[in-house]
């Protein structure tokens, strides 16, 4: 896999490091690579929400596993990010339910509001909106994830009040 365009700084805080070897102690010893999913989701939390492949390198050491291992996941997962992503996120379903219920509109609505396209990141890093699959939310038509919470039941006038609260750090994205 060729390197990462963009530049990541890598720390491995003691913190991050005690979180991964809790999630690599669920499982038995010679299985340290079943907890790639939640430790990429760690890391990349720890990282300005995206994974460099210097990075994914990192991650392949500690799972004492290969790097085309990490590679293959993270490429195959849309909650992974390749490269630096807005700190909002805006992740719309685009999937049938929520396609019926105006997602398209949705995404194409936010994208105007902040003068970007889809996949794009606003230039002062705080907002990217991206169209996903379905996110298993489909009675919640139109919805979109944002860290992570689903914002349900989406109008113009919800995501005009979802900027305003992440403009204003209203907005909580983790819930650690
Ligand atoms: S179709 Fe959108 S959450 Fe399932």
């Amino acid at each position: 896999m060729e390197k990462t365009a963009h530049k990541q700084t890598i720390n491995i805080t003691p913190a991050l490091q005690a979180r991964i070897d809790e999630l690599i102690s669920h499982y038995p010893a010679d299985k340290r690579k079943s907890a790639l999913l939640p430790v990429l989701h760690e890391v990349q939390d720890a990282h300005d929400n995206w994974l460099s492949t210097d990075l994914m390198d990192v991650v392949a050491e500690i799972l004492h596993i290969r790097p085309i291992e990490v590679y293959e996941v993270v490429t195959f997962y849309s909650m992974y990010n390749q490269k630096p992503m807005g700190k909002y996120m805006f992740e719309f379903c685009l999937t049938s339910c929520c396609g019926l219920r105006g997602a398209d509109d949705m995404l194409e609505y936010a994208c105007e509001k902040l003068q970007i396209a889809p996949g794009e990141t606003t230039a002062d890093g705080m907002f990217s909106v991206v169209g996903v699959q379905c996110l298993g939310a489909c009675g919640y038509a139109p919805m979109m994830q944002l860290g992570d919470y689903y914002q349900e039941h989406l109008t113009k006038e919800k995501i005009d009040q979802i900027i305003e609260d992440c403009k204003a750090g209203k907005i909580i994205l983790h819930d650690k």
